[in-house]
């Protein structure tokens, strides 16, 4: 485990439990034995650190990052993997240092073909061409492919071609976009003689025919479950995320008495009050709803009232617990997907901002 927290005047730790990252990889080898993986550790490595959880991640094939910058920053680090930058290149002066650091970009739009084609780079870069087959996000129309294809291929910018595309609704396995993506993306991808990728998580475990050459796990790499439904254990997954704080005071409300911010909760009964070091500012979702699980000396507390900045109540009617104890607000006892379905939101959500307040 390795601490990542440099706020040091802050109570809330993150810590990283490397094991369970190597572990969640080694799963999704299982999951997909014939491909290489992409990890994707855009958005500082979902919250955990990019730089450190890249060292941890010397036995994937490749990373992807979404931003240029992230990748030059691994390259200013020493990483020496093959990156892919998800969101490709805006200018000239960008694309030049994709060749000179052998970066990889995406080519999700004609402005970025119009710059391959029309310079000269220090050195032939891999392009990942994207194709847009029902997510309406980034990526070219099937029927552009051909266009962007053939003079790629011409074009002595360019080493190796390949081809992506993206799900929208791979957490949903009934969803009938699943197939229609899918089958669109065969059809196009036979015209073409190239390695391709599609699967995020929820296709590497659910759309095993989604695998192709690449796949490209992300949030399963830091052990919430992609899978609406299904939880990480069932999966084999492990947190990689452990968020922590101390339980800093305890004391009775009275019945008819209201706790926090917008007295949202109101005892009614005396209520023994459990106040924790940990709010919205240290990365802690705002809209946890009242009874959002909390873990205090191996016992499941209750959330009470609104969450504060930098505090929290819960309930301690039924616990033994003492101030000071250890509280963990999501990782190994607690699932960051439990705390998601309270808050009306997705784990990726909370990794980020977590992994964003500690920085
Ligand atoms: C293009 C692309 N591929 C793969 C992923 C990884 O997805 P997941 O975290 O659901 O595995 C993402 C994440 O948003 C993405 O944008």
């Amino acid at each position: 485990m390795s601490e990542r927290s440099s706020k040091r005047w802050r109570r809330a730790t993150i810590s990283i439990n490397e094991r369970a990252l190597k572990n969640n990889l080694h799963k999704v080898r299982e999951y997909a034995p014939n491909s290489k993986v992409m990890a994707v550790i855009k958005a500082d490595a979902y919250g955990h650190g990019m730089l450190s959880i890249a060292k941890q991640l010397v036995d994937a094939d490749l990373f992807a990052v979404a931003m240029p910058a992230e990748a030059f920053a691994l390259r200013a680090d020493g990483c020496t993997m093959p990156i892919v930058v998800l969101h490709g290149f805006v200018d000239m002066a960008e694309l030049e240092q994709f060749a000179k650091q052998n970066i990889s970009t995406v080519v999700h739009q004609r402005e970025q073909l119009d710059i391959l084609l029309a310079n000269d780079i220090s050195k032939p870069i891999d392009v990942w061409i994207k194709i847009d087959t029902g997510m309406h996000r980034l990526g070219i129309s099937d029927a552009e492919v051909g266009t962007y294809f053939e003079p790629l291929r011409k074009c002595k910018n360019v080493a190796n071609i390949y081809m992506m595309s993206h799900f929208a609704n791979a957490d949903d396995s009934k969803n009938s976009l699943n197939n229609i993506q899918l089958e669109l993306f065969l059809n196009v991808i036979s015209y073409y003689d190239a390695a391709c990728s599609m699967a995020n998580s929820a296709a590497i475990i659910g759309l095993h025919k989604s695998h192709f050459e690449i796949v490209r796990p992300g949030i399963m790499l830091y052990g919430s479950s992609p899978l609406c439904g299904t939880s990480a254990t069932t999966l084999g997954l492990q947190a990689v995320m452990q968020f922590e704080s101390r339980l800093i005071d305890i004391k009775v409300v009275k019945a008819g008495e209201s706790i926090g911010y917008g007295s949202r909760y109101t005892a009614d009964k005396d209520v023994t009050m459990g106040i924790v070091a940990v709010g919205y500012g240290d990365g802690y979702p705002r809209h946890a709803k009242n009874g959002t699980p909390v873990w205090i000396n191996n016992q499941r507390c209750a959330l009470l009232g609104r969450v504060s900045m930098d505090s929290l109540c819960v309930d301690l009617t039924s616990a033994d617990v003492n101030i000071g104890d250890r509280v963990v607000l999501w990782g190994k006892e607690l699932s960051v997907d439990e705390i998601a379905q309270f808050s009306d939101t997705i784990a990726y959500e909370l990794l980020c901002s977590a992994g964003a307040a500690s920085l």
